[in-house]
């Protein structure tokens, strides 16, 4: 058996606040194959985003404190590692994408300088050989004319033009792990399905191992091999998007699919359904299981404790729930739901 590529253990975030201390992330751990695509979902302050910038020492101090965990990348401890050897990390072996390309890209330098200054800094190519690579980045994410746009600026390109070159950074040097965040969020859908497609492409050209995170289950479904729920930051649900999507177990993931529009895959015409309530206030987050005072079914003990990520039994390889309840004898109790 191959070893992960990537593995996070018990990992946790804070935030010191006016209003106290904010656990934004609770225990987590996980890890990623080589080759794997990962999908992370989970509504907004899920904690999502804080974990991965914690993972790659993004978070800034003193407010945000990591106060345990490991995060281990080839053999090494990111949260352990010295500044200077974290920064040749990010950038060259782990690629990012986030949201927004107008703020990360810089507006007042050329495109083709921001992709040679990542190849220069982590590669130690020369100007020339830099600039042939930065063209053959923009060739590999669909721009038309590649060469010709490396003297553009950043408002010379259309949205979804941006947010390729922010895919091309991202790949520049060929990381072996690309971690992209709400990377298509800003996109209409018919640019959403071509970023999908390039990076379903460039995975199976260039082997890249994916963490994909998103609020939409329908971008998850078709280019993750693997889903991750997330909740007032843990793990709610995990697993091969086959049983994940069709045989939920987590009254959470259940939610999130009954908000897909047209319900779950397979489920028809559902109108669209809006789990009620909203996320935990993670400064005084509940003591048992997050989601329990959004679910109608939680018993007594999900109240009460905290119940952990573990195999479902008779399920599928990999697919593990956090719940105390049995999701699919509720819904076999309650026609009604379906
Ligand atoms: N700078 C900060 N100071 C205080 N709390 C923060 C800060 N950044 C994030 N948080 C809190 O940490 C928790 C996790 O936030 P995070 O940004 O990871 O959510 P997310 O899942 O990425 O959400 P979204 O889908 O909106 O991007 C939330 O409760 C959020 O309010
Ligand atoms: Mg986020």
């Amino acid at each position: 058996m191959a070893s992960p590529l990537i593995e996070i253990r018990n990992l946790s975030v804070v935030f010191d606040t006016p209003a106290g201390t904010l656990h934004a992330v609770n225990d987590l751990s996980y890890s990623v194959m080589p080759g794997e695509t990962l999908g992370i979902v989970g509504e907004s302050g899920s904690g999502k985003s804080v974990h991965v910038m914690a993972m790659l020492g993004l978070l800034s101090s003193p407010a945000a404190r990591v106060v345990s965990g490991e995060v281990l990348f080839r053999g090494h401890d990111l949260l352990r590692l010295p500044e200077r050897a974290l920064r040749d990390i990010r950038g060259r072996d782990i690629g990012m994408v986030f949201q927004d390309p107008m703020s990360s890209l810089n507006p007042v330098l050329t495109i083709g300088r921001q992709i040679r200054e990542v190849l220069q800094r982590h590669t130690g190519m020369n100007r020339p050989q830099a600039s042939a690579r930065a063209a053959e980045l923009l060739e590999l994410v669909g721009i038309p004319d590649p060469a010709g746009r490396l003297s553009h600026y950043p408002h010379e390109f259309s949205g979804g033009m941006r947010q390729r070159v922010m895919i091309a950074i991202g790949l520049a040097c060929n990381p072996a792990l690309l971690i992209a965040d709400e990377a298509t969020t800003a996109l209409d859908v018919t640019m959403q399905a071509q970023v999908i497609d390039l990076i379903r492409d460039i995975r199976q050209r260039l082997g890249t191992t994916v963490i994909w995170i998103t609020h939409d289950m329908g971008v998850v479904a078709e280019l993750a091999d693997t889903i991750q729920v997330m909740y007032a930051g843990r793990i709610m649900e995990r697993g091969p998007i086959s049983p994940v999507f069709h045989d939920p177990r987590s009254a959470y993931t259940w939610g999130l699919l009954r908000c897909m529009p047209g319900g779950a895959p397979g489920n028809g015409t559902q109108r669209l359904y809006q789990i009620p309530g909203s996320p935990p206030n993670m400064v005084h987050p509940p003591p048992g299981d997050p989601f329990a005072p959004r679910n109608r079914f939680a018993t007594a003990r999900c109240h009460r404790q905290v119940p952990p990520l573990r195999q479902v039994p008779g399920g599928a390889p990999g697919h593990m729930v956090a719940a105390w309840y049995d999701l699919p004898e509720i819904l076999a109790t309650h026609p009604e739901l379906h």
